[in-house]
């Protein structure tokens, strides 16, 4: 059984923090113990290292960036040397627009920095539109199943 299931989310109005806490309901209710991490919040790299499962669930901004407070953090992901996350299983559920150049930059970004960390992406990414709760049914149905596995 995955014991530590760690969500790292990113929102500027709420909707990747709504989306966060349905993930967490729907693991727990199948027994996972699931942490949501704000990413506004975090201020080193430490806290990933002590994860068996990695899921990220993050909007895009701007011209493609990181929601103005989760800023600091990938700074921190993209300037810091490989922490050596040891394979750690990674998913990626990103929320954006694709009116916007460039789509869900964020999710696209965490996804390659966690790689870079040493994670390894256990199911495709979904890049999502301005509807998504479609999209994050079967998505969270391909997650329930891969953490089954
Ligand atoms: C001013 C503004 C800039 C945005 N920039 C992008 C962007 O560059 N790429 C993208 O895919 N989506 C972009 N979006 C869409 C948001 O990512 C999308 O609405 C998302 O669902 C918001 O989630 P949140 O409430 O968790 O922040 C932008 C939205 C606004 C209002």
């Amino acid at each position: 059984m995955i014991s530590k299931i760690k969500i790292l989310m990113a929102t500027q109005t709420g909707s990747a923090e709504e989306v966060a806490d349905e993930v967490k309901e729907a693991l727990e209710e199948e027994g996972y113990s699931v942490d949501n991490h704000d990413l506004a919040d975090e201020s080193d790299l430490a806290f990933l290292s002590d994860a068996t499962f990695l899921i990220g669930v993050v909007s895009t901004w701007g011209d493609g960036e990181p929601p103005d407070d989760a800023v600091p953090f990938f700074e921190l992901l993209r300037k810091s040397p490989p922490i050596g996350l040891g394979e750690i299983p990674l998913a990626i559920f990103g929320l954006g627009d694709s009116d916007y150049e460039i789509f869900n930059g964020c999710g696209k970004e965490l996804e390659k920095e966690l790689i870079r960390h040493g994670a390894h992406s256990i199911i495709p990414r979904v890049d999502c539109d301005v509807w998504y709760e479609d999209e994050l049914l079967q998505w969270l149905n391909d997650l329930r199943r891969t953490l089954s596995s």
